[in-house]
């Protein structure tokens, strides 16, 4: 019997300017460039086993059987890529472990999806360059490009699949920034991204979306690069609210915040205006991401936790690139 084998971890990563359409969506390809940061704290953990003794792939998620489905066909498309490359058709067991809460919010499929292509590339002894294995990540879900490489990090929107990746502009240390997620809910989304990417041209504000997006991603770049926390802020904060603008205003419309997650929005300025330096950043769910300058932490962790309706907060720096589990 033969049976390859790796395991790797990849970080979600929190986007400061977001990622929201496509040009292509079998491919991935956005609309527009984006920009994260991983989170060092969060951590998906995946082990992939293709073996020929096994007659279809098989998915363990946080230890419970994934059934046949559009999730399972996700995975098992995904590896097809790589089994391709690699010219095998040798099915796989996948196992597949996250310690934070999936689908609410904190970008899983971005570290599933990182985690699962490093693996199963470093099980078929794929030799992909980091630029190929952000790509091929990309397939599965787009912010999964950004989980590759470590740090701060910038996906470029290209035309073609090869030149459609992401790549660290500053490392992990540069600027020591944390994310405090604030948790208002642990239910799974009723609309994931990926339907909510094939929405985005609907909305009559994703035009003037795309057309403004290079100049903030340009800004929120050379702010990061400057450790220039005020103008970070103004533009972080932007670029969420031009997204969940576009999200509100599509058809259908998607509406992710609830009141807390208001309330919490509302509070996170406050503070800025007393001279905390935290800003807020919200993807495709209701929980809040309040990014704090170094220094300001542990004060807005300890106002997160007793803000009324937030369940549970995490907290994450900086984190490095997906890696391999020797
Ligand atoms: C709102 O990468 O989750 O978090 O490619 O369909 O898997 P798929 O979408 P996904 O979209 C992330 C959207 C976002 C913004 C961002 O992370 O840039």
């Amino acid at each position: 019997m033969t049976i390859w084998k790796a395991t790797a971890c990849a970080h979600p990563n929190i986007a400061f300017i977001k990622y929201w359409g496509n040009t292509d969506d079998q491919l991935r390809l956005p609309v527009s460039g984006s920009i994260s940061m991983n989170l060092d704290g969060l951590l998906t953990r995946t082990t992939v086993e293709f073996r020929d003794d096994q007659a279809s792939d098989t998915a363990l998620l946080g230890g419970k059987q994934l059934d046949a489905g559009a999730a399972l066909d996700r995975i098992t498309r995904h590896l097809d890529y790589a089994r391709q490359l690699a010219g095998t058709t040798m099915r796989a067991s996948v196992n597949s472990d996250s310690n934070f809460p999936t689908g609410a919010g904190i970008a899983s499929s971005a570290s599933a999806f990182a985690a699962l292509s490093l693996a199963a590339a470093a099980a078929l002894k794929l030799q992909l360059s980091e630029p190929q294995l952000s790509a091929y990540a990309r397939l599965g879900s787009g912010s999964a490009s950004r989980s590759v490489p470590g740090g701060f990090v910038e996906w470029y929107p290209a035309q073609t699949h090869e030149a459609s990746f992401a790549e660290t502009f500053a490392p992990v240390d540069y600027w020591e920034l944390t994310d405090i997620v604030a948790i208002v809910s642990k239910a799974h989304k009723s609309t994931g991204s990926t339907e909510g990417h094939s929405i985005a041209a609907t909305s009559p504000l994703q035009s003037a979306r795309v057309a403004t997006a290079p100049e903030r991603l340009a800004r929120c770049k050379q702010a990061i690069l400057n450790r220039d926390f005020e103008t970070f802020a103004d533009v972080v904060e932007l670029d969420s609210n031009v997204m969940h603008s576009v999200m509100m205003t599509g058809n259908p419309s998607l509406f992710y915040w609830q009141s807390t997650t208001l309330a919490l929005m509302e509070a996170v300025r406050d503070l800025r205006r007393q001279g905390i330096a935290v800003c807020y950043t919200i993807d495709a769910g209701p929980n809040i991401h309040c990014i704090c300058a170094p220094g300001a932490a542990s004060k807005v962790a300890e106002y997160v936790a007793q803000f009324p309706g937030v369940l549970e907060f995490k907290q994450a720096g900086a984190g490095r690139a997906a890696y391999l589990e020797q």
